[in-house]
């Protein structure tokens, strides 16, 4: 059976990774929804695909369509996620889970009232070289994981319009992409569950034009529709978290900041059999015959869209097991809030237990 499915936003991320990757995998694109017609309308005629909408109810109310992307700001995953459940499609709702723990706690209580299956958009979980590095460590190779540094780290890469405006996005770098940081490296150490966090984050670049920097923008800002520069988040955090099993991540996230590296996604894991970096290279840090050894493993790139989808798809058809799911989204969230609660009150957080 061929799986049908929609799009709700035609932006960006719908237009380089939803549609082409359901597309690649099998999946028909039968439907694209967005607020402003013509970007519908567009990415529906450049992509073959039968209908754009510019009301999501409309498309929902539509009993021919199995699964749906949420590709909208994320202040408006929360309302639309839980009207896709509604309505009887599975979800895969794009990173960040929402822009606050109700939110998402309000989207977990759905998908279980539901049948259906919501997943959180963590892509990088699908790169090659973490997924190797996952299933090292749960042959226990590097034994007890009891510290890691995680960071996503850019010397000038906003992405301005609706992410730097906090009421739409929820924050700046930390929600963004240090999102990706912590939830893949929280991954590889098994999830534990956060109970403290302490942070601090700083505004000090704003809005700047600079030469010779790119970074994602927002459609709106593409189109024209808006300058980009209303800017009221941060553009730089330091965190400190610690989980229930006495593991502590520390982790560094900027949109801009005046450091080496143009932008660098990394992750440092640190066990009492051995440690392990992914960036730049997955190298593993042991010992073997009395030496300390550093091993490179070699991996092919692959599109972590395309396996993220591949993966939402499978869970639908195969039942495979969902590996990136809402009550994960939730407890990122749980985070990703306690930080800039933290940095706004100069104190440390601790994080109830939620499900
Ligand atoms: N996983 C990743 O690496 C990654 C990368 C980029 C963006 N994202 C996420 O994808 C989501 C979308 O980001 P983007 O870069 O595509 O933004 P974008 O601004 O390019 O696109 C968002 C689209 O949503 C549309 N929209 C707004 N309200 C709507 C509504 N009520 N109904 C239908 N459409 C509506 C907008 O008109 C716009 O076209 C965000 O949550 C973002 O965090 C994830």
């Amino acid at each position: 059976m061929t799986l049908r499915v929609a799009t709700i936003g035609s932006g960006l991320i719908a237009r380089m990774a939803h549609v082409p990757g359901y597309q690649k995998a099998g999946a028909e694109v039968v439907a694209t929804v967005d607020i402003v017609e013509a970007r519908a309308k567009k990415l529906a005629e450049d992509f073959h695909i039968e209908s754009a909408y510019t009301n999501y109810h409309d498309m929902l109310a539509r009993s021919d369509i199995d699964a749906v992307s949420i590709c909208v700001p994320n202040h408006l995953h929360k309302e639309i996620t839980i009207a896709a459940l509604k309505a009887g499609k599975h979800v895969l709702c794009e990173k960040p889970m929402a822009t606050t723990v109700d939110e998402a706690k309000a989207m977990l209580d759905a998908s279980k009232e539901s049948d259906k299956i919501l997943m959180i958009g963590f892509n990088n979980r699908f790169r090659s070289d973490v997924q190797r590095l996952k299933k090292f460590i749960d042959r226990g190779q590097l034994g007890d994981i009891y510290y890691a540094k995680a960071g996503y780290v850019r010397r000038r890469g906003t992405p301005f319009g609706w992410f730097t405006v906090k009421q739409e996005s929820g924050g700046g770098p930390v929600i963004d992409i240090g999102v990706h940081a912590i939830d893949l490296t929280r991954y590889l150490m098994g999830n534990p569950r956060p109970v403290t966090v302490m942070a601090s984050t700083y505004k000090k670049f704003g809005h700047y034009d600079l030469m010779d920097t790119t970074a994602w923008c927002s459609s709106d800002v593409i189109d024209g529709l808006r300058t980009g520069e209303e800017f009221d988040v941060e553009d730089l955090a330091a965190a400190l978290i610690r989980f229930d099993n006495g593991a502590t991540m520390t982790v560094d996230v900027s949109w801009a900041a005046n450091l080496e590296k143009r932008d660098n996604l990394y992750a440092s894991l640190y066990g009492d059999k051995a440690g392990a970096q992914l960036s730049p290279d997955l190298t593993i840090f042991g010992e073997q015959d009395g030496m300390l050894t550093d091993s490179k493993v070699n991996t092919v790139n692959k599109n972590t869209h395309e396996e993220e989808i591949k993966h939402f798809l499978s869970c639908i058809e195969k039942g495979e097991t969902l590996i990136s799911t809402p009550q994960h989204g939730l407890e990122i969230q749980q985070i990703l809030n306690a930080i800039y609660d933290s940095a706004r009150t100069g104190k440390s957080v601790d994080l109830p237990l939620l499900q």
